[in-house]
């Protein structure tokens, strides 16, 4: 049967409790809670075939970024194109599960094209809003990733339990601009709907890295931090904000201190940012001199289980990080040619490998060993105009990659002369 929501979007449902189930699932997730995996598998066991939980199983199996969850979103679309072609599925159901296909195939451009849809017809679908950020943030369209949320923001009640953290991705868009006092009004009023917003909290917090106001961003962070306790792992990145905060002081104690209690990732851990963080954090200190003692290890143990991964090529670059630091030439090709044979296929990361990815880690491996002698494989690449040229292109499209902008300087500062 068809159940409305409290916004007026229908489902598919047993129940009006799946429903309110649902908008708990959706709340968690756009708040970045620890919970999100525990309300889904409830209502994954109470409402089996309901078409949005099964998507949104496939969708949260892909934003793991990882070989073996995206397998198991093969699977879930499969079991889900089944219900929708055979069950009462309306046409926003419909249109996600395209969009969770498009994803499978690696085709993220469609996959966003079909959310933008959904929301141009259902402004209010959290699930669309949410994921069409994270994909205009993957493909590096900084005007999407304000002007998505922009047009869908004026139809959220300022009521609703979501709304201060569509505000937040509002702010999080403008900052991406270089709209800073915009960004900072919209993240601020954000926080003080609800300070436990850790997404509202981050596009401050951005806005004072990318505006180098380091003693309000070290007040803003320190003050929030008692509100993460439900927050995931998400929390380690506002950590590592906090950390090129002490940097820019030069305070490279806090730094690593810092490192060592809330940036280190456990090893275990299956969120990618944990590691892009910490390698991040690293490469910089090391860019500034600074010893890192044998931190590089434990990183590099993990990276090399990841060095055939193909997900987000944002997330490779910073795999390759502790392979070069501690100078694995082993490693450091595996991830060069995967990269390489990457960059062969078809599929939106595919085209930001060949296009930007795979001569960024070229020159990434050419300059850590201090030659032009490039990577050891594909050509043209054995001189420092070779170097040069590259350093000199790669400045203007790193951008490619996805991430920030605060996230983008551990490659711009890298490709730098030193
Ligand atoms: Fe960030």
């Amino acid at each position: 049967m068809q159940v409305k929501n409290s916004q007026g979007l229908e489902f598919t449902a047993a129940s009006d409790a799946s429903v309110s189930q649902f908008e708990g699932v959706t709340t968690a997730y756009m708040g970045l809670r620890r919970d999100i995996g525990q309300r889904l598998e409830a209502l994954s066991k109470a409402d089996p075939e309901m078409p949005m939980t099964l998507c949104l199983q496939g969708y949260f199996s892909r934003l793991m970024a990882s070989p073996r969850a995206s397998e198991r979103a093969i699977k879930l679309s499969a079991r889900l194109q089944q219900l929708l072609q055979h069950g009462d599925a309306n046409p926003r159901e419909k249109m996600h599960g395209s969009a969770l296909e498009s994803w499978n195939r690696g085709d993220m451009l469609s996959a966003v094209r079909i959310w933008e849809q959904i929301l141009s017809e259902y402004p209010c679908d959290g699930i669309a809003l949410r994921l069409a950020q994270f994909a205009h943030f993957y493909v590096g369209d900084t005007a999407e990733l304000r002007d998505s949320v922009k047009r869908a923001l004026p139809h959220w009640a300022e009521d609703h339990p979501d709304y201060h953290n569509v505000l937040g991705m509002y702010a999080f868009g403008l900052e991406e601009c270089g709209d800073y006092a915009e960004a900072e009004k919209a993240g601020r009023a954000a926080a003080l709907f609800n300070p436990e917003d850790a997404w509202s909290v981050h596009a401050v917090a951005h806005v004072f890295e990318m505006t180098h106001r380091v003693d309000e961003g070290i007040e803003w962070v320190q003050s929030l931090e008692a509100d993460w306790t439900e927050v995931n792992n998400f929390r380690f990145h506002l950590y590592w904000h906090l950390a090129l905060y002490y940097m820019a002081q030069e305070n490279y104690e806090a730094v690593l201190s810092l490192y060592d209690t809330h940036v280190k990732p456990a090893e275990d851990t299956l969120f990618y940012l944990d590691t892009c963080n910490a390698t991040s954090l690293l490469w910089r200190l090391e860019l500034r001199g600074v010893d890192v003692g044998n931190r590089w290890e434990h990183l590099a143990a993990m990276a090399i289980g990841h060095s055939e991964d193909r997900e987000l090529v944002f997330v490779n670059l910073h795999y390759l990080l502790p392979l070069l630091a501690t100078n694995d030439r082993d490693g450091v090709q595996r991830v060069l040619l995967n990269l390489e044979d990457w960059s062969c296929l078809d599929g939106t990361q595919a085209t930001v490998c060949r296009d930007v990815a795979l001569d960024l880690a070229k020159t990434l491996a050419a300059l850590r060993r201090g030659t032009g002698t490039g990577s050891g494989i594909g050509s043209g690449n054995g001189s420092h105009a070779w170097l040069d040229n590259k350093r000199a292109q790669l400045q203007q499209s790193v951008y490619r990659i996805g991430g920030s902008h605060a996230q983008h300087k551990v490659f711009l500062e890298s490709l730098l002369p030193h």
